[in-house]
């Protein structure tokens, strides 16, 4: 049977995340760490969404070169390549075949209303592309092209998958069932991780204004370690969550997501800790807990027959899977056959 088929026990995942540089500490947290941990219960796939990141120009050869290194790193993190699919989305023709025709039922008033575009056309001013503009909807036939169930996503995905199941409901409204309307899934924590310096502002890989905002996953331990020091923190010297402490609150958050320990253990455990010791206790658990994916990810990206074997293997896989999808879609909406 092929990888990530559909069965009567099992529902299907479907995330993706964008080669647009190392994933962050807020990529892994929110994001990456479920990937994993939902392989078992469910039939997983898992896409490098190159296609996307052309939204944003791009240098080729660093693009293609951080495509691999974001599929290694997934590796390294625990995704299991015989449990999951784990493919470049370039490489399966079908989300693009797919996007057209879902553009053809999204209205522009919706694409309006996205925040994100709104933020990133005043980012990149000069480069306002259609792209821009249309990316939730190749998103929305990323999701839907595998008739995925759930979709493990962190807070600032929400209005994307929302207009992803407005789509679903809209196509199977004119044409029968044909998309599972897929749910959001969000971790118990970590679903919105912030930066160090400027803690009201998500953490994100694409961050170039000031490093010390973020943590990558490839950053050795002292780099981690220095950033974690440089946090900033609030007024008052107690360790608590509390609204009016975002610094203080998003490193607790972080520890305990790292740690797996949940809000009210992580307090305890601060509980008469001074805000410098605090600092480097979760800068260290941080360290911890990359250094296992660090040292699996220097070994996966030096095996470049082994990634390129399965590069290819997934590719087809998904291919195949993709082509089921696309036959149904075709046929209801009347292509000629
Ligand atoms: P991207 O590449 O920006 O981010 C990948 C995932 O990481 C989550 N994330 C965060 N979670 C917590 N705290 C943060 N600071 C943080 N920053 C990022 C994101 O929510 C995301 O889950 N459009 C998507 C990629 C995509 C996709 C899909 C996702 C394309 N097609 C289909 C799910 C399903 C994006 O740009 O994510």
């Amino acid at each position: 049977m092929l990888l990530a088929e559909k069965t009567a026990e099992k529902k299907i995942i479907f995330s993706g995340m964008q080669p647009t540089g190392i994933p962050s500490l807020g990529n892994y947290l929110g994001a990456l760490k479920n990937w994993v941990s939902l392989q078992d219960e469910y039939r997983c796939i898992y896409c490098v969404v190159d296609m996307h990141a052309l939204t944003i120009r791009q240098d080729p050869a660093a693009l293609r070169a951080k495509a691999r290194e974001l599929l290694a790193l997934c590796l390294a993190m625990g995704i299991d390549p015989e449990k999951s699919l784990l493919y470049f989305q370039s490489h399966v023709p079908g989300h693009a075949e797919l996007a057209w025709i879902l553009n053809c039922f999204t209205y522009m008033g919706e694409l309006n209303r996205m925040t994100q575009y709104k933020d990133k056309s005043l980012k990149h001013a000069d480069n306002v592309n259609a792209g821009l503009f249309t990316y939730p909807v190749l998103m929305a036939a990323d999701i839907l092209l595998y008739g995925a169930d759930l979709v493990p996503i962190g807070d600032d995905q929400r209005q994307h998958l929302e207009l992803c199941r407005d789509i679903a409901i809209r196509f199977n409204h004119m044409y029968g069932d044909v998309f599972p309307v897929p749910e959001a899934y969000y971790g118990k924590v970590g679903a919105r991780i912030m930066s160090l310096q400027e803690p009201e502002k998500k953490m994100s890989k694409s961050e170039s204004e000031n490093p010390n905002n973020v943590v990558y996953l490839l950053d050795r331990p002292d780099t981690v370690l220095s950033k974690f020091k440089k946090a900033v923190t609030d007024s008052g010297s107690e360790v608590r969550f509390d609204p009016d402490k975002p610094g203080i609150s998003n490193l607790l958050t972080i520890y305990a997501a790292v740690t797996g320990a949940d809000a009210a253990q992580a307090e305890r455990e601060f509980a008469g800790s001074g805000y410098s010791d605090f600092k480097r206790r979760v800068g260290e658990a941080v360290v911890e807990s990359l250094r296992p994916i660090q040292t699996r990810f220097d070994a996966l990206i030096r095996d470049k027959e082994a990634l390129d074997g399965l590069i290819k293997t997934h590719a087809e896989r998904a291919n195949a899977l993709a082509g089921r999808m696309l036959r149904k879609v075709k046929k209801k909406i009347g292509y000629p056959i």
